[in-house]
């Protein structure tokens, strides 16, 4: 809508129903037409209308944009030693009392209260500024939130009025998760400590979110077939309301242009009222300009690997020994270490174990390879299970190359990288009875070299705002065991009747809300940074090095800043960064105008009229303060300026010098060379100029990369660091 003002929620709602009135054909009430009626996240509504209607809509006086419903996708007992968490007394967790006192909103598919990891033993009690309720439901009551959970509520609105929705969807009406994700992800955020978790045996140890002490709000707006942008703009708005100091989003699809994306724009409000909004950069690696929530308000996490491996070898009959990954429990394999007769159907679909493709004659009792493609790994097993395989050896391709997921399978499985692939290949080709055995090895912790960045990673950079880096920071998820519905089998097929507590899963869904509890250590910490601060803390005190000392790998080489942004969360240096790059909320509004943005679109997001010819004026050479750099030399441009200022958040006499590594191609100056600062919370300015010595050929793209640092002269595990990007468009 096109006004601005705030009026009483019911004024507000009045108004919303006789627009929707006046565009509506029928004499309905118009409330039964009405889906959400927004207040916090934007000011507008949601509502279920025809082709008609919808052009009257249009035209009606009041209204600023129509946007169709779109649906998104959703996307341990370890990684919290790995990124090295621990008691030490000047340690996060113990400065942070674990986020004691911060709310941590979490939109997904609801959560499975009964966990153990949403005890709340030993929790604070709920905090005053909360307003949010428990909602309660098919299968859940309001008993059920306690001072961990101590909101859940759930928007399927949406859901239920798409025309994709099948008419009878099998799963709780209520706050209650039937897929396990929201779990998944709610625990790893702020799950409390549980001893003996482990998923089939596998990975045990105690289970623990990133930030143990902070309370968690559930806002379930996914459902089996997906999750649709008014039920998430529903939940946004109520999150707002509600209190929270962080909103968790692990879900998200493919770019869009920021005012048609339901997350930038329900962020845009929430950063403005000092919440952090965390969203997944998605799963659609290793593709350049797959990254996705690439908002400049929104915190983007990229997916990367911890150093635990569930190795399942594979003892060829020739001798080879296939390095592969699996969760399968090896001590129930009634057929361990036997071997077995290898198969591979190489047509109709076979190669992939598509339902139908096997038969009981040529597969029964045997070890059959399956193609990875684009059906679910598991979903594979379940197949070669029902057609009488004993056995699965998944078969990574050319596309997943050596990516590695450990999956808990319905049978013996294990899963093999493409060289191995082929190698595998090779040998039964040689031989007209092809043996194998599968080994499973059960858990090893720290022989591989981590983290590395996930193959599935979403990467940039950004399509619709180049000029910014994204993703901003890369955290784990690849593997990571968290709570999971009691009721579910690891495979969260019906079929499927082990039952755990814990399970495993990967994605940049499981990489966010690490990131979520460890923003939320901080803000439980420095209760008066802003959203922008406290991502600064975050990025500028990443790792690019892995626990070797070597640089962060991507497959077979070292990471880029496209796949990595700032580098790999480190939770023990966010809390003193010393400076941050602090953002507010209308220099966002005068970046969206260096993009091009439309008044309309501006208001769309920012809710406010401005005039960006005149707001360009006013800050002439505009950048926005953000904590990494990305420069783009377009035509026949050879030099760029940029800005940037730097607040001190550390010890009050301090002078730091800058360093840089320039990217190759490009002479870097920064001016002034040394910053001094006398107090807290004093800021600096100052600018680099980038001057490319190279030009690039019609029709071509080149990329380079550097860093920035910021060192402070006595104290030097003061460094304030920003990755640098050069992007020459020819
Ligand atoms: C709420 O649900 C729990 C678990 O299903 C049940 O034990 C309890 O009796 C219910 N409470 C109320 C007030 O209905
Ligand atoms: C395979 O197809 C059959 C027949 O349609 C069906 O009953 C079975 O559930 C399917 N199996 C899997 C794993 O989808």
């Amino acid at each position: 809508m096109k006004n601005n003002s705030t009026p009483s929620f019911n004024t507000r709602l009045q108004c919303h129903l006789s627009i929707l009135q006046r565009s509506l054909l029928t004499d309905e009430d118009p409330s039964s037409r009405l889906l959400y009626s927004y207040h916090s996240a934007i000011n507008g509504f949601a509502a279920s209308l025809s082709e008609d209607e919808l052009k009257v809509l249009r035209g009606t006086s009041g209204v600023l944009a129509v946007h169709p419903d779109r649906r998104l996708q959703i996307q341990t007992t370890y990684s919290y030693k790995f990124l090295g968490l621990g008691f030490a007394r000047n340690g996060a967790w113990v400065q942070s009392d674990f986020g004691k006192g911060t709310i941590i909103g979490i939109l997904d598919t609801g959560v499975w209260p009964e966990s153990p990891s949403f005890g709340d033993h030993r929790m604070p009690p709920v905090p005053k500024k909360w307003r949010g309720i428990c909602q309660a439901g098919q299968d859940f009551n309001a008993s059920l939130c306690n001072r961990k959970l101590i909101g859940a509520r759930f928007y399927h609105k949406g859901h239920l009025v798409s025309p994709t929705t099948p008419s009878s969807p099998t799963e709780y009406v209520s706050p209650r998760d039937a897929s396990g994700h929201g779990t998944h992800t709610s625990s790893t955020a702020a799950g409390i400590s549980v001893r003996g978790a482990s998923v089939l045996g596998n990975g045990a140890g105690e289970a623990r979110g990133m930030a143990p002490g902070a309370h968690i709000a559930m806002y379930k707006v996914c459902w089996f077939n997906g999750c649709y942008s008014s039920d998430i703009l529903a939940g946004m708005d109520d999150a707002i309301r509600d209190g929270v100091d962080i909103i968790s989003v692990s879900l998200g699809g493919f770019p869009l242009p920021l005012f048609e994306d339901s997350i930038a724009i329900g962020g845009f409000r929430a950063t403005e009222k000092g919440i952090l909004v965390i969203c997944a950069a998605g799963n659609n690696g290793p593709i350049p300009n797959s990254v996705a929530n690439e908002a400049p308000w929104i915190t983007t996490v990229g997916a990367s690997t911890l150093d635990r491996r569930f190795p399942a070898i594979v003892r060829a009959g020739d001798g080879q020994m296939l390095y592969g990954q699996s969760m399968y429990p090896g001590n129930q394999f009634s057929d361990a270490g036997r071997e077995l007769e290898l198969v591979y159907g190489r047509s109709r679909g076979a190669e992939f174990c598509l339902n139908g493709t096997l038969s009981k004659a040529k597969i029964g009792g045997k070890i059959v390879v399956c193609d990875r493609g684009t059906t679910g790994r598991v979903l594979k097993g379940e197949v070669v299970k029902e057609s009488g395989g004993a056995a699965m050896i998944l078969a990574n391709t050319e596309i997943n190359l050596e990516e590695d997921s450990a999956d808990v399978h319905v049978l013996p499985a294990t899963q093999i990288g493409y060289a191995e692939a082929i190698r595998l290949k090779r040998y039964m080709r040689s031989t007209r009875r092809p043996m194998a055995r599968i080994e499973f090895g059960g858990t090893v912790i720290g022989k591989s070299r981590a983290p590395e960045v996930a193959l599935f990673s979403s990467r940039g950079p950004s399509l619709t705002n180049p000029s910014i880096l994204k993703p901003d920071i890369i955290a784990p998820g690849v593997n990571i065991i968290a709570a999971w519905p009691e009721n579910l089998g690891p495979t969260g097929l019906p079929e499927d009747n082990r039952r755990v507590d814990f399970n495993v899963l990967s994605g940049t869904s499981m990489a966010c809300p690490h990131v979520s509890g460890i923003a939320s250590l901080i803000r439980a910490v420095h209760p008066q940074w802003s959203p922008a601060a406290i991502r600064s803390a975050i990025m500028t005190t990443a790792d690019t090095i892995d626990h070797l000392g070597k640089p962060i790998m991507d497959g077979l080489k070292p990471a880029g800043v496209f796949a990595t942004g700032a580098g790999h969360v480190n939770p023990s240096r966010v809390l003193d960064p010393g400076l941050v790059y602090d953002i507010k909320a209308d220099e966002y509004v005068a970046h969206l105008c260096t993009l091009g943005y439309t008044r309309s679109e501006i208001f769309i997001i920012a809710h406010r009229r401005v005039n960006c010819h005149e707001t360009l004026l006013k800050n002439r050479d505009f950048s926005l303060n953000y904590p990494s750099i990305s420069v783009i030399f377009k035509h026949e441009m050879m030099r760029k300026m940029i800005k940037r200022r730097l607040t001190n958040v550390g010890p009050p006499n301090s002078t730091y010098s800058v360093e840089v590594v320039a990217p190759q191609g490009v002479k870097v100056i920064v001016r002034p060379m040394s910053l001094t600062f006398s107090h807290l919370y004093q800021s600096k300015d100052y600018r680099v100029w980038f001057t490319t010595s190279k030009k690039v050929a019609k029709e071509r793209m080149d990329y380079a990369q550097g860093h920035l640092t910021w060192v402070h002269d006595h104290q030097i595990h003061y460094k304030v660091r920003s990755p640098i990007s050069v992007t020459w468009i020819g």
